[in-house]
């Protein structure tokens, strides 16, 4: 079986990485039915820090393709990626595509292939915040769309499909298959966190257990509002003044706004750092008394660490994480923020677990080869 697997973003790196231990476990089980990965790097995240270290401290096989488009409007962006992975597809005719998430890099394999009538398998279906300005709603509604088979990593997604009229038909299928596989980055947790312990020494940042708090933002809603951006690095540096050192590994998205927007000084008392790689983030996420964060992963890491997050959007995904009472929605106003701090442990914690075993990736792989 020929797999064509698409990504381009960090949070696709760590999705993917999952997938390629379960086919490689796969493979080396079995001889009768190997399954060859071709990966295609979209080019969208293309730092070091942002693409490679992942490749490298997560073993995931090197690109076969790199098509090295980025730094785009959504539009230019997304359809440049569609002409060139249709060629892709055409040259190498895979029996199946695989696309992660919610980024432009999905769209765009989702598209290329349903229209070349290729079967679409997406990982992490039926994810809705339910707010269509958001690119990435945008892009996961059209990928369940076209895609024939739906990998949802809760029962939560599997219901937000069911609401909405799906299983639809595809080219392919009379009926699209929805399956509650889990979550493949709380397979990548289980995976590499006792490696993160290891490894990583939360010295290297100056900073003990317990002690600080870790914050990451690059969402479109919160870089591009000048307002949101500024309420959200003001709370951050109330909290750094007032309650504990604050970490901040800087997205490029937002250190550019920064940047154009001579915002420098908003970043004051706030410890900032490049990008970390997975293995740091881990250390960072476990060790940390409090994670603020508009990250769709990060909210998800602070609950399997049990670390109390506040997230700083109006909505979130991940609604489980709410439920339990690890999650606080905050939005981007500075006071709510500084609330949701004194509130986060006071929050009475239920004990679910909603996003599976870890045994999600080799589900995966066991549904795809039924097909
Ligand atoms: C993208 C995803 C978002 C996801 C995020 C994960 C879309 C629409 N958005 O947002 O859903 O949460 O990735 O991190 O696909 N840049 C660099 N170096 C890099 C990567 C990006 O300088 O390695 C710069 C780009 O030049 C651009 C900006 O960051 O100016 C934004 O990059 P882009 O890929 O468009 O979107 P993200 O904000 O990263
Ligand atoms: N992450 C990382 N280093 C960082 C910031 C995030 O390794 O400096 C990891 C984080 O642990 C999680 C994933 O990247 O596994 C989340 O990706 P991101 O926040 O970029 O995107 P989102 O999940 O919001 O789409």
């Amino acid at each position: 079986m020929k797999l064509l697997t698409i990504l381009g973003a960090r949070p696709q790196f760590i999705k993917a990485a999952t997938i390629s231990r379960a086919i490689a476990e796969h493979n080396q089980k079995q001889s009768d039915c190997l399954i060859q990965e071709k990966i295609v790097h979209t080019g969208q995240h293309f730092d070091a820090n942002m693409s490679d270290v992942f490749f490298e401290q997560l073993d995931i096989p090197r690109p076969n393709h790199s098509l090295g488009i980025a730094s785009l409007s959504h539009g230019a962006m997304t359809g440049r990626m569609l002409e060139a992975i249709e060629g892709l597809l055409l040259a190498e005719r895979p029996d199946f595509v695989l696309v992660y998430g919610d980024t432009n890099s999905t769209l765009a394999g989702a598209l290329a292939a349903t229209k070349l009538n290729i079967p679409i398998a997406h990982v992490e279906a039926g994810l809705r915040s339910h707010n269509l300005a958001m690119p990435e709603e945008i892009n996961r509604v059209l990928t369940d769309r076209v895609s024939d088979y739906l990998f949802c990593p809760t029962a939560t997604a599997v219901a937000n499909l069911q609401s909405e009229g799906f299983p639809f038909s595809t080219s392919h299928r009379q009926k699209q298959q929805i399956e509650n596989v889990g979550d493949v980055m709380y397979d990548a947790m289980l995976y590499y966190q006792e490696r993160a312990k290891n490894m990583v020494q939360l010295s290297d940042w100056g900073v003990e257990e317990k002690s600080y708090a870790l914050c990451t933002l690059h969402r479109q809603e919160n870089t591009d509002d000048p307002k949101r951006l500024k309420d959200i690095l003001s709370a951050l540096r109330t909290i750094a003044v007032n309650i504990c050192p604050v970490l901040l590994p800087l997205h490029p998205r937002t250190r550019k706004k920064i940047d154009v927007l001579k915002g420098d000084s908003w970043l004051e008392s706030i410890q900032i750092l490049e990008p970390v790689a997975y293995l740091e983030m881990q250390r960072l996420e476990m060790d940390a008394n409090i994670i603020l964060t508009d990250s769709g992963g990060m909210q998800k890491e602070a609950f399997f660490h049990q670390v109390p997050c506040i997230t700083l959007r109006d909505e979130t995904e991940w609604t489980e994480t709410i439920d339990s009472g690890w999650n606080i929605l905050a939005g981007a106003d500075s006071n709510s923020i500084i609330n949701a701090i004194e509130n986060a442990n006071a929050i009475k914690k239920v004990s679910i677990y909603p996003y599976g075993k870890g045994s999600a990736g080799i589900k995966i792989v066991e549904s795809l080869l039924d097909l």
